[in-house]
């Protein structure tokens, strides 16, 4: 037998294993896809009937107030908030960016000396999390911001709060209908690691 007629008579039966292995492929690829999609709908629907939640005030270790700051002294939000249009996370300002103003506004107030006491002891403020998406997720501020969604829409009312609470339900349900309506991307890995 010459070496040409053995790979002729094996050529059928590579293409029959390349046909069964690319079925079988297609197979594996389709039942992912299906599982996911089901996994999907399973989450849209466990999620509609979950109420929304972290609605009530945290206790602070300083009463902080977002109404005497924004809508009485008309500081803009991104100026605490400064890493809102450039990253991920829109930040909590440090104890040295309060102290910046209170040096000379109101340093006498009781609040403003337990602010002083922590910048004295060079010690951060223990501020609690409001707003808490499960690690899984990916979220980006920036994005947002860029395509010119307010703060208000994501957050409610901020400036007319003491403390924030969280307003919106951050559901899954509740990011894809607003990627419907502004044609922003649903795919999973949109949103998913
Ligand atoms: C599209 C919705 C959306 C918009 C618009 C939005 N946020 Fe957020 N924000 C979120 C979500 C969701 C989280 C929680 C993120 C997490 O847990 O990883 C969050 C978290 C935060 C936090 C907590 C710290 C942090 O960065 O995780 C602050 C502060 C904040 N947002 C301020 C702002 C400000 C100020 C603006 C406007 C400049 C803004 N956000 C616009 C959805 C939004
Ligand atoms: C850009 C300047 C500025 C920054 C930054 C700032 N504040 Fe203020 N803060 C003010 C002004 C103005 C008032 C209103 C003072 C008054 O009542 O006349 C105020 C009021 C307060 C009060 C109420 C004081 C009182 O009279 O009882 C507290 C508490 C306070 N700020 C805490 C903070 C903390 C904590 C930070 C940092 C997270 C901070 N502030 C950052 C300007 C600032
Ligand atoms: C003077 C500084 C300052 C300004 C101005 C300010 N914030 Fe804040 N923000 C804070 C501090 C301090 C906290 C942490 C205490 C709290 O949760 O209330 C906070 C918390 C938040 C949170 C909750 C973060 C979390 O843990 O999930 C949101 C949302 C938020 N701010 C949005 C806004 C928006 C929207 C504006 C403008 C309307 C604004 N902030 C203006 C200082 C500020
Ligand atoms: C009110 C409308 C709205 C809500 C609510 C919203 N988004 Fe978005 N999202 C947008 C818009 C608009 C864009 C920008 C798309 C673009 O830049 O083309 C975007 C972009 C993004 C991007 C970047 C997309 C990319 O292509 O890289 C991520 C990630 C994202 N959103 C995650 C989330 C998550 C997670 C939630 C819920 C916690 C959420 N979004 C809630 C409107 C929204
Ligand atoms: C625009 C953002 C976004 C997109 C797109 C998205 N998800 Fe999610 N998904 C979320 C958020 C936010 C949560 C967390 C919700 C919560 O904590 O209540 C979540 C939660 C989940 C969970 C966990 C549900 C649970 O109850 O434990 C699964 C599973 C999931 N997503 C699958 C998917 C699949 C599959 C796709 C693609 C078909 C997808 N997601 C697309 C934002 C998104």
């Amino acid at each position: 037998m010459s070496p040409s007629d053995e790979s002729s008579s094996a050529r059928p039966r590579l293409s029959i294993a390349l046909t069964l292995g690319l079925v079988g492929l297609l197979l594996v690829m389709g039942s992912v896809v299906f599982v996911f999609r089901a996994r999907a709908q399973e989450a849209l629907a466990a999620q509609s009937a979950v109420p929304s939640r972290a609605t009530d005030t945290l206790e602070q270790p300083i009463a902080f107030s977002h109404r005497v700051h924004t809508t009485a002294n008309a500081i803009p939000c991104q100026l605490c908030h400064t890493y809102a249009r450039r990253g991920p996370v829109a930040g909590i300002p440090s104890v040295q960016r309060c102290v910046q103003c209170h040096l000379t506004i109101t340093p006498d107030a009781p609040e403003i000396a337990r602010l002083m006491a922590f910048w004295e002891a060079r010690e951060p403020i223990a501020w609690l999390r409001v707003h808490d998406l499960p690690d899984y997720v990916r979220f980006t501020h920036k994005r947002h911001v860029a395509a010119g969604v307010a703060c208000e829409t994501c957050h409610g009312d901020v400036a007319r709060m003491d403390a924030a609470v969280q307003t919106a339900p951050l559901t899954m349900g509740w990011c894809v209908s607003c990627h419907q309506e502004r044609s922003a991307s649903i795919d999973c890995l949109t949103c998913h690691y």
